[in-house]
């Protein structure tokens, strides 16, 4: 049976999911707010993560232990990498990776998580990368990439950075939260996928971007999972 965890970190990311979910259900745990219900003939789970990885991560395991959710669906806002993108475009997830982690000092690579067998480098289910990009074609018609994911606990607001993360990493854009949830989702077998749409260019405007187009592009992000629920 079909049930869909659906996370945003902040409210403009979930907010036009809570004005069509025919909510059945209100719950809370460890202070997030799950709403449980239908959108568009799928039941899910939605909800507001917070910002930042440690805050995705719980998010996803309760969604996983508590709500029993058989995949998961990350809406949200990014910061672009790839030359390519501009303010409203989408990335659907192909890998996901935390820039952040650092253990080189060890001899691991950056980004490796030290000590652990399993890849740093987490996948999303293909079907659902398949849906994505169909209802992609079905709904939007701004630029849609597949592409590397990178998250990290850091805002990302300086050109020269931004283009090392890309040169580092090979990343499509950056943000706060979908490899923590791939992380999770991973390590209990759930699908997973997570789509992000450009609000700045994670460069010196980042900030003022941010502030002006989190609107714009969490909207996108909404067009395109919302189409992806009526045929999941
Ligand atoms: N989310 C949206 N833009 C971002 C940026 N520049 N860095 C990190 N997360 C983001």
């Amino acid at each position: 049976i079909t049930r869909i965890g659906l996370i945003g970190a902040m409210d403009e990311e979930i907010h036009q999911f809570r004005l069509d979910l025919e909510t059945e259900e209100i719950q809370v745990r460890s202070g997030i707010t799950f709403y449980l219900g239908e959108i568009n003939g799928c039941f899910v789970v939605l909800c507001k993560s917070g910002v930042g990885k440690v805050n995705a991560a719980v998010t996803t395991q309760i969604l996983i232990d508590v709500f029993d959710v058989s995949h998961i669906i990350f809406t949200g806002i990014a910061g672009a990498l790839d030359e390519q993108l501009n303010v409203g475009d989408l990335v659907i997830s192909t890998s996901a990776i935390q820039h952040d982690i650092d253990a080189t000092a060890l001899g691991f690579e950056r980004g490796q998580i030290p000590m652990q067998s399993s890849s740093s480098i987490f996948m999303p289910d293909l079907n659902l990368v398949d849906l994505a990009e169909q209802a992609a074609n079905k709904v939007l018609s701004c630029r849609v990439i597949k592409g590397r994911v990178l998250s990290g606990d850091q805002f990302i607001a300086d050109i020269d950075f931004a283009k090392k993360l890309k040169l580092d990493f090979d990343g499509s854009c950056v943000e706060m939260e979908g490899a923590s949830v791939a992380q999770v989702a991973t390590m209990s077998e759930r699908p997973f996928v997570i789509i992000r749409a450009i609000s700045d260019n994670a460069n010196d405007e980042a900030t003022m971007s941010f502030t002006e187009f989190t609107e714009l592009a969490s909207q996108q992000s909404y067009l395109l999972v919302s189409e992806m629920l009526r045929n999941i």
